[in-house]
C-alpha cells in the first residue's frame, strides 16, 4: 500500500495567510497539518508515500519534510501544476503509484484517530476504493455518500442541492489502482475540476464494490481561518502538552501548557492551559494568554491579553489590549498607540485580511 498526500491548491479561503505560503503548512498547535498526515500514513504502515505539489510553496513543502527520512518513510515528490481538482492531483500520481492500492490523503485535513481502521477496512474485502464518512451539519458543501440499509455505498454526490444523507466524505480515501482508469473518463464539474467523487461513482457503476467506514472521532478540513482555529482547539485539547521551558517565580500558570525548552512564561505573566508556546518564545510581565492558543516561535508577547488564537511566529505583541479568535501571520506585530496622536488605530493591513475592531 502506497501513500499519495494532495498538497496543492490555492488557499484561496485563507488569504491573506496562504498569498506567502501553502495552506497545508499552517500550524496547528505549532505543528504544520501536513505533518499530521504524513504522521498518520505512516502510523498506518505506509512508509512509500507520493507528495503531489501545486504551483503554490512546493519548496516550503519540500523543505519541511525533505526526503521523508526525518519522519521515517520514503517521499516522491509528484508536481500537479495547475489545480484541476482532487481526481487530476490522483491521477498526477498514477505512474508513482502504479498497480499497487494507495491511501490518498488531503494534506489540508486532520482526523484524531488516524486512517489504520480505514485501511484495514480496505483490505479485508475485494474493494474498488474505500471511504471515510461522517456526519455533518452542512451536507451542501461537502462529497455525500448515500447508503442502503446494510450500509453498503449505493451513490456518490458531490456538494448536492438535496442531499440524500448527511454523510460526508472527508479527506481520507483507499483506492485501487483502477481508480486510474475511472478518473480518465471524467469530466469536469461545474466547478471546472475533476471530482475525486465522481470518480468513484465511477468505480460504482463499473460494478466495484466501495467499502465504508464512519468516523466518529474529530476530523476537521482547515480551509478556513476558523477551522484553523478549531483543529487548534482539538489538537490542543488531545495532545500531551510537554513543559520544557522555564517558568519564573512569580509567573501565574494552570493548566495542560506545552513550552518549548527554549521557551520563557516571565514572573508577572499569567498563562492558561491547554497552551502551546514554540521556541525562542517570551510571555513577559503583564501578559495573559489564555485557553486554545498557539504562539509560535520567536516571538514576544508583552502586555497583550490573547485567548483563542494561533499566532504563526516571528511576532511581536507588545499592545495592552484584548485579542480573541484571531489567526495572525508570521511576523505579524502589534503594538501600542497610546502616546500616538492623532488618537486611533493604524493598520497596514494585506489584500483580503479580515478586521473587526
Ligand atoms: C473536497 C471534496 C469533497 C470532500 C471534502 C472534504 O471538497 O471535493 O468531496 O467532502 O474535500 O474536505 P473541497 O475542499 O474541494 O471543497
Amino acid at each position: 500500500m502506497k501513500g499519495v498526500l494532495l498538497a496543492g491548491g490555492t488557499g484561496s479561503r485563507l488569504r491573506p495567510i496562504t498569498h506567502t505560503g501553502p495552506k497545508q503548512l499552517l500550524p496547528v498547535a505549532n505543528k504544520p497539518v501536513l505533518e499530521y498526515a504524513v504522521e498518520d500514513l505512516k502510523d498506518a504502515g505506509i512508509t512509500d508515500i507520493g507528495v503531489v505539489l501545486g504551483h503554490k510553496g512546493r519548496e516550503a513543502i519540500q523543505e519541511l519534510l525533505g526526503d521523508g527520512s526525518e519522519y521515517g518513510v520514503d517521499i516522491t515528490y509528484i508536481v500537479q501544476g495547475n489545480p484541476l481538482g482532487l481526481a487530476h492531483a490522483a491521477g498526477c500520481a498514477r505512474d508513482f503509484v502504479g498497480d499497487d492500492d494507495f491511501v490518498m490523503y488531503l494534506g489540508d485535513n486532520i482526523l484524531n484517530e488516524g486512517i489504520t481502521d480505514l485501511v484495514e477496512s480496505f483490505e479485508t474485502g475485494d474493494y474498488g476504493a474505500g471511504i471515510a464518512l461522517q456526519e455533518v451539519d452542512n451536507p451542501q458543501q461537502f462529497g455525500i455518500a448515500d447508503v442502503d440499509d446494510a450500509g453498503n455505498v449505493t451513490e456518490l454526490i458531490e456538494k448536492p442541492d438535496h442531499p440524500p444523507t448527511n454523510l460526508a466524505l472527508i479527506g481520507m480515501y483507499v483506492f485501487s489502482s483502477d481508480v486510474f482508469d475511472a478518473i480518465e473518463r471524467l469530466e469536469p464539474s461545474w466547478r471546472g475540476e475533476l471530482e475525486i467523487t465522481d470518480a468513484i461513482q465511477l468505480l460504482l457503476d463499473d460494478g466495484h464494490e466501495i467499502d465504508s467506514h464512519v468516523v466518529t472521532g474529530w476530523w476537521k478540513d482547515t480551509g478556513k481561518p476558523e477551522d484553523i482555529l478549531e483543529a487548534n482547539r482539538l489538537v490542543l485539547e488531545d495532545t500531551t502538552l510537554e513543559r520544557n521551558g522555564t517558568v519564573e517565580e512569580g509567573a501565574e500558570t494552570n493548566g495542560r501548557i506545552g513550552l518549548a525548552e527554549s521557551a520563557v512564561i516571565e514572573d508577572g505573566a499569567v498563562v492558561r492551559g491547554p497552551v502551546s508556546i514554540a521556541e525562542d518564545t517570551t510571555i513577559k510581565s503583564g501578559t495573559y494568554v489564555g485557553p486554545y492558543t498557539s504562539i509560535g516561535a520567536n516571538s514576544t508577547l508583552e502586555g497583550i491579553h490573547i485567548e483563542n488564537s494561533v499566532v504563526i511566529g516571528d511576532s511581536s505583541l507588545t499592545a495592552s489590549g484584548r485579542i480573541v479568535d484571531s489567526l495572525l501571520g508570521r511576523s505579524a506585530s502589534v503594538e501600542s498607540a497610546d502616546e500616538l496622536l492623532p488618537e486611533g488605530r493604524r493598520l497596514v493591513v494585506g489584500e483580503n485580511s479580515q478586521l473587526k475592531l
